[in-house]
């Protein structure tokens, strides 16, 4: 290869570099001119979400500071604030709870609407059912944690009174 061809080479391949550069600033100018704009408010929404990622999950409580809500099912009984417990229907009840052994005869349990089978339990009286459901009796769990004794009554008064035509005693 000659002195002149490496010459030719040499200018050929700085002409092709110097393209690239152009190419590459010519570039940057048009990606800044489309996605470069100043935008307080975007900005502004960065940082705040940055703050809220670095922020800790807890927060200390100064004396004197109201307790912050939680969603907890223990808290807010009715007559505090207004807020209303949902009694649900003793159908409802009893398909949302009951319905897992009284259909079918689980563990030997009575069947929803079996005349024979409640008939001879059902005089031992409402209170003391209600309180073996809440409770537990023989094979049944307690079911207080499921429903509350007005929900538990409710699905008494459904399963049995108006499944079977029976009528549940007092006391
Ligand atoms: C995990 C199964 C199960 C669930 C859930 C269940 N029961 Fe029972 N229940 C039984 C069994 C089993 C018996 C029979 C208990 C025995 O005599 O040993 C029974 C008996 C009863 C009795 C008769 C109690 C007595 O003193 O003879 C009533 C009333 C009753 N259940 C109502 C309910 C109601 C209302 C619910 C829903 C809130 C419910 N049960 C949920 C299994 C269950």
């Amino acid at each position: 290869m000659s002195t002149e061809q490496d010459g030719v080479f040499l200018r050929n391949f700085a002409l092709v570099i110097a393209a690239l550069v152009g190419v590459t600033i010519f570039l940057i100018v048009v990606a800044n001119s489309l996605f470069g704009d100043e935008n307080p408010e975007r900005d502004a929404l960065v940082q705040e979400r940055a703050e809220q990622n670095l922020a800790p999950s807890y927060a200390v409580r100064l004396s004197g500071e109201p307790a912050p809500a939680l969603a907890s099912a223990d808290e807010a009984p009715a007559d505090d604030a207004g807020g209303v417990v949902e009694v649900r229907s003793g159908e409802q009840v009893t398909q949302a709870v009951c319905i897992a052994c009284h259909q079918g005869n689980f563990l030997n349990a009575p069947g929803i609407g079996d005349v024979d089978g409640w008939n001879e339990r059902i005089g031992k009286g409402w209170d003391t059912l209600v309180s073996n459901v809440a409770n537990g009796y023989g094979n049944m769990p307690a079911q207080g944690g499921a429903a509350s004794e007005e929900e538990i009554r409710a699905a008494i008064e459904w399963m049995i009174e108006t499944e079977t035509g029976l009528a549940i005693p007092e006391g």
